[in-house]
């Protein structure tokens, strides 16, 4: 399967094509019988993840999103009807960078017209709370660019990204961790009957964003929220089951999970994080969409499970 080169197919510009969630926007797009040409944006085109969408016919361009480079940024967005932005605070966790990041693809969105501006927006958990939860950085940075957004009179779609369900295993400090007895621990400063909207990000991501672009209920205007809502509990207890390991989901206080938190600069952030699940609601107040928009059935947190096993887990888990 490849993209279209037909000049009448709507040109969908995406930035992060190399990442989980652009990447999964183009395949998303690839998997609809719509045609689609699409422009994949990355700092180098050579990468082996840019390299396997130029075989399926994405036009890769080189840019850096980055304040300085607002003509670059214009000059990769030129004639894109849709543009799906995404901004990586986990590259640099610097609240003030994403947000100029986010502001510059707005602006560059705005200037050559789009006729759709897909953000990938999280919660403003600061606002949400007044205040009482003031640390979620890269939480209230998506809400600010996305109150940016607004103002300018774009035409937006958020499509909100749900917990990766790979934030379980890796990729994040508060993963599952090895106990010396041959169990696993997952620790985290919130109750465990606190739900997160799970998602596989890699595969299901692009499906919301599919629906944003192509369901006619949805496009300017609305909102999407991916992911399926589960407990901690049942995180844990369904991956105790399929795996048929000792796997132990508890609560603990914050004070020593902020003492003991592997890379400081995050601990308050993440602490903060995990109150504003408990007592917010990963979206607030708001439900996830509902999977009737979705072009196939996402996969449950089971069918993730049996998908990828390594020894029972999908990739080696470290020691704590
Ligand atoms: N972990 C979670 O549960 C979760 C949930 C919701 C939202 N998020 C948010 O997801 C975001 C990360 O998205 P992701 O998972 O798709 O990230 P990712 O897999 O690390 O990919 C990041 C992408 O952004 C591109 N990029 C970053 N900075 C850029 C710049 N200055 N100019 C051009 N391209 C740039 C990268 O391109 P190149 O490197 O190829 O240039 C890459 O394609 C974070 O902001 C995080 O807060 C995470």
């Amino acid at each position: 399967m490849t993209f279209s080169t037909e000049t009448s197919a709507p040109l969908v510009v995406i930035a992060g094509i190399t990442g989980k969630q652009g990447g999964s926007v183009a395949r998303a797009l690839l998997e609809s019988v719509k045609p689609y040409r699409i422009r994949g944006l990355t700092r180098d085109i050579t990468k082996p993840a840019a390299q396997k969408f130029a075989i399926a016919g994405v036009q890769l361009v080189a840019v850096a999103l980055t304040v300085g480079n607002e003509d670059g940024a214009r000059a990769a967005f030129a004639g894109a009807d849709v543009v799906f932005a995404v901004t990586n605070f986990n590259e640099h966790i610097d609240k003030e960078r994403e947000v100029a990041e986010g502001k510059l693809m707005v602006d560059a969105a705005k200037a050559v017209d789009v006729k759709l501006f897909i953000w990938s927006a999280l919660e403003p958990f600061g606002t949400l709370s007044q205040g009482r939860i003031p640390d979620v950085l890269f939480f209230d940075s998506k809400a600010e660019i996305t109150a940016y957004a607004k103002s300018s009179g774009i035409p937006l779609a958020i499509v909100q990204a749900g917990y990766y369900a790979t934030n379980i295993f890796d990729g994040v400090p508060y993963s599952l961790k090895a106990q010396p007895d041959g169990s696993f621990a997952y620790r985290l400063p919130m109750a465990g009957t606190t739900r997160v909207p799970l998602i596989d990000v890699e595969v299901d991501y692009g499906l919301y964003v599919r629906a944003a672009i192509e369901l006619p209920a949805l496009g300017a205007g609305s909102e999407v929220l991916s992911g399926r809502l589960i407990s901690l509990n049942e995180i844990i207890a369904d991956l105790a089951e399929v795996t048929g390991k000792e796997i132990v989901y508890s609560q603990i206080d914050r004070a020593p999970f902020v003492e003991a938190f592997p890379f400081q600069p995050l601990a308050l952030t993440i602490a903060d994080m995990c109150q504003a699940y408990e007592e917010i609601g990963y979206y607030g107040s708001k439900l996830p969409s509902s999977e009737d928009i979705l072009a196939r059935k996402p996969k449950s947190w089971r069918e993730f499970l049996k998908a990828t096993p390594k020894d029972g887990f999908p990739v080696e888990i470290r020691p704590a």
